[in-house]
């Protein structure tokens, strides 16, 4: 391939790594997966076979539990708080120094553009570990006044929860294993980290550089392996507190169910159909730059894309045409091609999944109204592509594509009320965006919005604030510090005296 932007040393050592016998890392210990087997990686940029990951199963979780187990009640239960804070600050400092490898490798196997994994996904990575890593010498509980007779003293405690399972999508594969094993380990948890099948590769790197940053064994696991065998047997695993989980929510469902047995803890984060709305006093250049950036980027495969558009007809045409626009002048390709600006999808499922969704919405009376040229050649690329026309009653609308496809509606009305009722037409409540220069307006659409964040006029994500959804979108918060309260349990101590 010409023109590659990255430097051509470090691009020949990503692919080394890639290719070289990997295993799985058990209790501090490079270890062949019981069934012997392994499982291929690819680059969904151009099809090609990256290397081969092993295929962890029942019997590597059941190893990998235990492991944790021990580390958990011994050496990290002894390991001070300030000392658990400088071990993933380490690891920060490790991962940035080797910031391109964890870059490439993860446009490697996810396919992002280069570009994108250089400035949102490392570094994201990084200083979810550093906000963290301050957390666990602020954690604590309250003294609490009782009223009841005898004289008390009464306070609460928190204690890590235990054993957390994590099980990440392919999506953002380092981000999101970090965004899990970053407040779990700082809050004093000990960790199994499963990989999606389709992007184990980061994960790989990452638990080298736990080693070489001398975390106690047992303390960060790494089992790769399909979601039916070494997912299953993690969430239904009796040795296991905690489930931290981010994917499909057909797999949320199965994790709840599977959690019941020893009623783990469970966080999901599931998918979305985040609405952008904007109001006719928007600043329209900006709202149409933002609209195309929240379904285009990482070619819409993102939990909170924006992927209902819902402008006031004052402005719809203008947000249409814009948002085509820029469709049309995407460049989408390989992401190790300086030129591109949107990658292929993960898989071959994925493409045809997302195509099927684009015929489905035609199928049913949608127009595509903007179009882009998805790339020729083996990776798996889908157009950018506007639809309009769309009702609330079609599969586009309703249900995730994850895919780069914008469904665009219109409303007359300034109703608020009306406005936040359409928002709210979906099973799903994982985000909501408004664009609007109205400050009234942008508070009291916010409060109507069932969404468990709003983001007014643009923004992403940070560490510090909380990130979940409402509905169907899931349970429980990522970041911040609830999302670190969720790898803790509350104890209440009181005391005679
Ligand atoms: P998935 O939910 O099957 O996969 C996500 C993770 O769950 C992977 O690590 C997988 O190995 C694991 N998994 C699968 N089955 C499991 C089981 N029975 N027990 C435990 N773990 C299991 O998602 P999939 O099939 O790759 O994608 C399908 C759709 O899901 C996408 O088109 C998208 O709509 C949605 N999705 C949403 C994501 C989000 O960020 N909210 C991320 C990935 C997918
Ligand atoms: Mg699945």
């Amino acid at each position: 391939m010409p023109d590659i932007v990255a430097d051509q040393n470090a691009l020949e050592n990503a692919r080394r790594f890639a290719g070289k016998e990997h295993g799985l890392f058990i209790d501090g210990v490079w270890r062949e997966p019981r069934s012997g087997s392994a499982f291929e990686m690819r680059n969904p940029g151009d099809g090609t076979l990256l290397g081969q990951a092993a295929k962890g199963e029942a019997a590597d979780v059941d190893l990998a539990v235990r492991a944790a187990r021990t580390a958990l009640e011994g050496v990290w239960a002894d390991t001070k708080p300030a000392e658990r804070a400088r071990l993933l600050w380490r690891l920060a400092d490790a991962i940035e120094a080797h910031a391109d490898d964890f870059a490439l490798l993860e446009t490697l196997n996810n396919g992002k553009p280069l570009r994108d994994a250089r400035l949102f996904d490392v570094p994201h990575a990084i200083e979810t570990l550093r906000y963290n890593s301050g957390w666990a010498t602020k954690l604590g509980g309250d003294t609490i006044n009782l009223s009841g007779p005898g004289t008390w003293h009464a306070f609460t405690v928190r204690e890590p929860i235990g054993v957390v399972a994590a099980i990440v999508p392919w999506n953002a594969p380092f981000a999101m294993s970090v965004a899990k094993m970053a407040p779990a380990l700082a809050a004093g948890c000990t960790l199994i980290l499963k990989p999606a099948e389709q992007t184990p590769l980061t994960a790989l790197r990452l638990a080298h550089l736990v080693e070489e940053v001398g975390f106690p064994k047992g303390v960060f696991n790494l089992v790769t392996g399909f979601g039916e065998t070494a997912g299953a047997a993690l969430v239904e695993h009796p040795g296991v507190d905690k489930v931290t989980f981010t994917g499909s929510t057909e797999v949320g469902r199965h994790i709840v169910r599977a959690a019941a047995g020893n009623f783990k803890r469970v966080t999901l984060e599931l998918g979305g159909k985040t609405p952008v709305i904007v109001m006719p006093d928007a600043d329209i250049t900006r709202a149409i730059e933002g609209a195309a950036r929240s379904i285009f980027t990482n070619a819409g495969q993102v939990c909170n894309a924006g992927s209902r558009l819902f402008a006031h007809e004052s402005v719809f045409d203008a947000l249409v045409e814009g948002v085509a626009e820029h469709a049309g002048k995407l460049r989408v390709g390989p992401g190790l091609d300086p030129a591109t600006q949107m990658g292929p999808v993960v898989s071959q499922e994925q493409k045809d999944r997302v195509l099927g969704y684009i015929e489905a919405g035609v199928r049913e009376g949608a127009r595509i109204s903007g179009q882009g040229t998805a790339a020729s050649g083996p990776g798996y690329f889908v157009p950018p592509t506007v639809l309009t026309g769309t009702l609330p009653t079609m599969s586009v609308v309703r249900e995730e594509i994850f895919g780069p496809v914008l469904c665009a509606m219109s409303f007359s009305d300034g109703d608020l009320d009306a406005i936040a009722a359409r928002a709210n037409d979906t099973d799903y409540g994982l985000g909501a965006i408004v664009w609007t220069q109205n400050l009234s307006a942008a508070h009291r659409l916010s409060r109507k919005l069932k969404a468990g964040t709003v983001r007014v006029n643009g923004g992403g994500l940070d560490p510090a604030l909380p990130f979940g959804g409402f509905k169907q979108s899931g349970w429980g918060r990522e970041n911040g510090r609830d999302g670190i309260e969720a790898y803790t349990e509350l104890k209440s101590i009181a005391i005679a005296l």
